[in-house]
């Protein structure tokens, strides 16, 4: 069904400010700002009315919410299996309606649809497999797997059966994947022999055999991506690695589901912060399947006649929340894709939303940066037209980049909707609504309803209009946020709760309001990289150039990239008497994309004498940061070598001051 009706552009001058038309209104769940009000009355009651509708709840709860800060829950005492509610309660009214359609990357492969139902039987087999194997409520397992349906079928019925999966990132090296398996101390771990990125068969099951050798695996299942002969070698390790496939041929598809109380983690989902060490975010059920549900269907006005796309790569949050959960919470139909945009040319995506006939888009400004440059000859190649609402998410979005989306893909009818969140809150938290808008370039949109947000200075102070401040987030706090950092409360409390207080959540964003209700986001305020919107911390980066024995130290900074948002920029000092080459320049950068992946590799490495250094000894990036951007660089007072500097903005070719 598509929307025709013209927009209306207010106050064009100042600013283009849209408002949905009237027909987006008339289909809108939600076509008035007295959502928020109500919510805002009393979002317990919000939130309990909410998670009435959108859970089939096997027990209710006797506790809407509870505070011992900085701890929270949601629905007390509830009862609930995701799994259950993904699936087997839609199977009655859409048992036959396609659930999930797959797309490989070869042309030449056909895609694969699962309805309800058949999505049902690959979940309950499965979930059955795991219990054979051992796995049992509350043991962890470790997903290493890319864009394909058995990732989402693993996911569910690890779900099924109350373990807590932790889906690595495919791109990311096994050394990274290892990290991870060490830190949850997962029992099985569930890879593929590989997949095609860029017409290039990658052999994932030798990564993830880097990650087997963690003491906590006993087994190893491996899907068999590729058909007939693999264009990989795979070695099975005998009485350790289990190939899927056999083990569903036997499985039995009658699987009960588990329910769990609604505050047990349904997942772990490791992300960067300010340290070398990445952080295990735990993600509770009952809540977070709350928000991901609610978020999808008042965020894209999911209908039962939609196709919704959410092109994020299911090893970061936003596919777990929007290209699994959420969707199928919803008994929505959602396409996922295996490859690579560029496949075999830019019109990729576009022919895949015209094949399927795609309603609800959402991807990353990287990505439409990326295709604004290739040109509107791509899209204009297919018939977009099935489109009415655009989604982005990651990072700031410019407003070129936004104009670009809004009449190239969108074609001035498609509102484009701005979700700032994060992997700490499992689901969007600040967004204009398809019924109720504004949509307006750069501006993220309104905190969601039932939520409060507040910009802070310094001192805890609500910032004025117009000044930037810090995000965050007050009590009751947001029903998907984050329950907890795996084995390390202190993680937890002095990341979020360390700054204000703890009845405040910090999200490390500074922002700004653009007016009463809308909120700007300006980016992150701690040592944390968006590299084309995957996060990334320097230190971690550092931590892997550092292992190389030449190096002393580095420091890695973000510089801004006009596809990328921002790439990571290295500065070596190497040993005495070590001399730099272009050659050690081009091994770090290998040994980075070893220790983590591809997405995180210096863009440049410059060798440095020395860094600059608090008294204390603490290496001060900003410096670096502003160097690169020739900002003006502050106070020099508090280094301990402040003569640094000079050398070093020769070394950049720094231009001001
Ligand atoms: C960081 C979180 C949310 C899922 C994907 C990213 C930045 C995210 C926006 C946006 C400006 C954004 C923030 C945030 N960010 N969305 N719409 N506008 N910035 O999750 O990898 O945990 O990264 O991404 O800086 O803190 P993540």
């Amino acid at each position: 069904m598509t929307d025709k009706t013209k927009w209306v552009v207010k106050d064009p001058k100042r600013k283009k400010v849209f408002l949905p038309s009237p027909a987006m209104k008339k289909r809108a769940y939600f076509s008035s700002t007295s959502l928020y009000t109500t919510a805002a009355k009393n979002p317990k009651k919000f939130w309990g009315d909410m998670a009435k509708e959108a859970i089939d709840w096997k027990q209710k709860w006797n506790k809407v919410y509870e505070e011992k800060p900085p701890y929270f829950k949601w629905f007390l005492g509830g009862k609930l299996n995701v799994s259950y509610n993904c699936l087997d309660r839609h199977l009655e009214k859409r048992g036959n309606k396609v659930a999930m359609i797959w797309e490989a990357e070869p042309l030449g492969e056909r895609e694969r649809k699962y309805t309800y139902r058949g999505l049902y039987r690959e979940v309950c087999k499965f979930s059955n497999v795991l219990r054979k194997l051992g796995v049992r409520k509350g043991d962890r397992v470790g997903i290493y797997l890319p864009m394909i349906p058995e990732t989402m079928i693993v996911m569910l019925a690890c779900a099924r059966i109350g373990a807590i999966h932790s889906v690595v990132f495919s791109a990311f090296s096994g050394v990274n994947f290892k990290k991870r398996v060490d830190d949850c101390e997962a029992k099985v771990l569930i890879t593929c022999d590989g997949y095609w990125r860029r017409n290039k068969a990658i052999n994932l099951k030798s990564q993830a055999d880097i990650a087997a050798k963690a003491k906590s695996v006993k087994k190893v299942v491996v899907v068999k991506r590729f058909e007939g002969k693999s264009p990989v070698k795979v070695v099975m390790k005998k009485g350790r690695d289990l190939w899927y496939h056999e083990l569903m041929e036997n499985a039995s598809e009658d699987s009960k589901p588990v329910p769990v109380e609604s505050n047990t983690p349904l997942f772990l989902l490791y992300t960067s912060g300010t340290t070398g060490k990445p952080k295990g975010v735990i993600h509770d059920t009952g809540g977070y399947l709350t928000q991901a549900y609610l978020t999808t269907k008042l965020d894209f006005d999911l209908h039962d006649d939609d196709v919704f796309w959410c092109t994020a790569d299911v090893g970061w949050i936003t596919g777990h929340t929007y290209a699994c959960y959420g969707p199928l919470s919803l008994g929505a139909t959602m396409v996922i894709y295996e490859g690579s945009p560029d496949m075999p040319d830019w019109g990729r995506l576009w022919a895949i939303a015209d094949k399927f006939d795609v309603s609800v888009f959402y991807t990353a400004p990287t990505a439409i940066r990326m295709f604004k440059k290739m040109g509107k000859k791509w899209p204009k190649r297919y018939d977009l037209s099935t489109l009415r609402i655009l989604g982005t998410v990651g990072e700031p979005i410019d407003k070129e980049t936004w104009d670009w989306y809004f009449d190239y893909i969108g074609h001035k009818r498609c509102p484009v909707i701005d979700t700032w969140w994060q992997t700490e809150t499992g689901g969007t938290l600040v967004n204009a609504l398809p019924g109720i808008g504004p949509f307006i370039p750069t501006v993220a949109g309104r905190p969601f309803p039932g939520t409060r947000a507040a910009i802070l200075d310094d001192k805890g102070q609500p910032v004025k209009k117009g000044e930037t401040g810090y995000l965050v987030f007050k009590s009751p706090f947001p029903p998907g946020l984050l329950r907890g950092v795996w084995k390390n409360p202190k993680k937890y409390k002095d990341t979020y709760w360390g700054e204000y207080g703890n009845r405040t959540y910090f999200t490390a964003d500074g922002a700004k309001w653009y007016d009463k209700h809308n909120i700007r986001i300006t980016g992150r305020v701690d040592d944390v990289m968006k590299v084309a919107g995957h996060r990334l911390s320097s230190a971690e980066v550092e931590d892997a150039i550092t292992s190389h024995p030449l190096v002393i130290e580095s420091a890695v900074v973000p510089k801004p990239d006009e596809i990328r948002g921002q790439v990571p920029i290295a500065f070596v000092v190497l040993r005495p008497g070590i001399k730099e080459s272009e050659a050690l320049g081009i091994e770090l950068v290998k040994l980075v994309r070893k220790v983590i992946g591809p997405t995180a590799k210096p863009h440049k490495v410059y060798f440095v004498e020395g860094l600059p250094k608090t008294r204390s000894g603490k290496i001060m990036r900003r410096f670096l940061r502003s160097m690169l951007v020739n900002e003006k660089l502050g106070d020099k007072t508090t280094l301990q070598n402040p003569q640094i500097v000079d050398y070093l903005k020769k070394v950049v070719g720094y231009k001001k001051k």
